[in-house]
């Protein structure tokens, strides 16, 4: 099970894609304002895209919540569209991953509603329910009193996302409702999961992002479960199309990797590194200096030696679910945290947005299930003005309202500056994908990390070829020493603040003025 080669290169930028660019003028983003920034996706040298979900739904959780897996949602365009979409996109080196909602579906997909009648139909085990009243349920959570069957059915997330049945790996007998994940009435799910890949694959896409990868099989205390589940859709895929990937929301590299999927996220659900990095309130990355990147390399480090050349970590700027990484930074303070991110191994993600350093917009509700995350799903800037190039709806018809700052970021004004945090993210992500060690691959050494102090330094390498990475985002200079062989070789290709590295015998000597980032290159 090698991964496909186009991994070794990548560079993904995730879409939002009721956010991004409106072209019919009802507000909401569109297929068609995606493929009309194609080029403008292509100059920031990204080679992959992953859109949120787009597929017909009646939107309780932003079309997490699906009713028809074979249809783009009309108000995103049409299949055709989405075939286009790939099209214009391959036309320009790029892939299209698309989001997997494999757990479950929206209450209002006919499976479900089929399940839920009283009377009995083929779709009856393709849900999780109950026989009856007053039965047991577990540690799982149900539903009850919506539907006319005579019993509970489980969810996932939200009360309208109804877990699909892939059965349990190990059923407990107290619960006679719990079917085996070998039982053929719980297989047919898994066809049918099978069935959406390849008709999504066949129309031209690369891949999926899978959510909530872990979920699908049920009473599976050791993963033996979940793991022949993708075992099982990685085979066929691996054999069918050698070419498409997987991606899991797992946040658990080394599980997800084992259970066969090619990439997973480092970001939340018990990868806590991230959060103190970006988003604690002491993090690291915050001028006060009391923040502690420790936990993160740890976690880094021990995910990289587990997953070996099987698979990749990706540290993402943030995604729809989490706060934009721009917080209370300044767009300079971005300078670090882009250095740090995209130099990084493994597969990076730029959130929509983030390349121009766009902030959360506080305050603004809930928008179809989105509660606090409104915040990072707010309108793309791509130019000044009131409907900053976005639609040309009412501002009071967007999808979310747009950031209100009057000085908030946008593409066309830093398009005319070569000193902007779209120039600088530009020149990164082509300093990545020009240089093997860089890339997904290349090896990855902490070179300096001090529980509570800062900088930050590591190392990049591949045969000869090594970079220093260093990151001080505390307002204070601070200098340190770390062993270097060759040091007086290294020569500065970033410097964002006057960082200086100095070769002494084995080792460098670097002072790092306040709030500054560098990388030197032996090469
Ligand atoms: C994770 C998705 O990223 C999130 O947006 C969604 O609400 C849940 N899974 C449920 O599908
Ligand atoms: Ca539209």
């Amino acid at each position: 099970m090698g991964t496909p080669a186009w991994l070794d290169d990548a560079v993904f930028y995730e879409i939002y894609p009721q956010s991004f660019q409106d072209t019919n003028g009802d507000g909401i983003g569109d297929l068609p304002g995606i493929i009309d920034r194609l080029d403008y996706i292509k100059s920031l040298n990204v080679n992959a895209l992953w859109l949120n979900p787009c597929f017909v739904s009646p939107f309780m959780d932003a079309g997490y919540d699906v009713a028809d897996f074979y249809r783009i949602a009309p108000r995103y365009g049409t299949n055709d569209d989405m075939k286009r979409l790939c099209e214009e996109a391959h036309a320009r080196g790029i892939r299209v991953i698309l989001d997997l909602v494999a757990g479950h579906t929206s209450i209002e997909h006919p499976w479900f509603k089929a399940s839920a009648s009283a009377e009995k139909t083929p779709y009856d085990d393709y849900f999780v329910w109950t026989d009856g009243w007053g039965e047991k349920t577990g540690d799982y959570r149900f539903i009850s009193g919506m539907e006319p069957r005579n019993g509970y059915f489980m969810i996932n997330f939200f009360a309208c996302q109804p877990a699909l049945n892939y059965g349990f790996k190990k059923p407990d007998p107290t619960m006679p409702w719990q079917k085996s994940s070998d039982d053929p009435a719980v297989r047919r799910v898994w066809e049918e999961t099978k069935n959406i890949m390849k008709f999504w694959l066949d129309l031209g896409c690369d891949g999926f992002r899978v959510d909530m990868a872990p979920s699908l099989v049920k009473g599976d205390p050791d993963g033996e479960g979940i793991r022949e589940i993708w075992h099982y859709y990685r085979s066929w895929l691996d054999e069918n199309y050698p070419e498409a990937v997987l991606i899991s929301e797992w946040s658990c590299p080394p599980k997800a990797i084992d259970a066969g999927f090619h990439i997973d996220f480092m970001i939340h659900f018990g990868q806590e590194g991230f959060r103190d990095l970006f988003l604690k309130e002491n993090c690291f990355f915050n001028r006060n200096g009391k923040g502690d990147a420790s936990r993160f390399i740890e976690e880094l480090t021990g995910n990289l030696a587990h997953i070996g050349d099987r698979g990749f970590v990706a540290v993402p700027t943030a995604n729809h679910d989490m706060s934009r990484i721009r917080g209370k930074r300044s767009l300079a303070d971005l300078r670090l945290t882009h250095t740090f991110l995209m130099l990084l191994p493994g597969v990076p993600f730029v959130y929509y947005g983030d390349e121009i350093g766009m902030a959360n917009v506080a305050g603004l509700g809930n928008k179809e299930g989105s509660y606090s995350r409104s915040e990072c799903r707010t309108p793309m800037q791509w130019a000044p003005g009131e409907k900053a190039g976005f639609s040309t709806a009412e501002p009071e018809k967007f999808y979310l309202p747009l950031d209100p700052d009057p000085g908030r970021p946008d593409v066309e004004t830093q398009e005319k500056d070569p000193e902007s945090l779209l120039a600088f993210t530009r020149k990164l992500i082509a300093l990545r994908r020009a240089n093997p060690a860089l890339r997904s691959r290349g090896g990855f050494r902490c070179l300096y990390c001090s529980k509570g102090k800062s900088p930050l330094v590591y190392e990049r390498f591949l045969g000869d070829e090594c970079w220093v990475v260093a990151v001080n985002p505390e307002e204070k200079e601070n200098s340190v020493e770390f062993a270097l062989p060759g040091a007086d070789r290294f020569r500065q290709v970033i410097d964002c603040g006057g960082a200086v590295l100095e070769a002494a015998p084995g080792a460098a000597l670097l002072r790092m003025p306040p709030c500054s980032c560098a990388v030197w290159s032996n090469r």
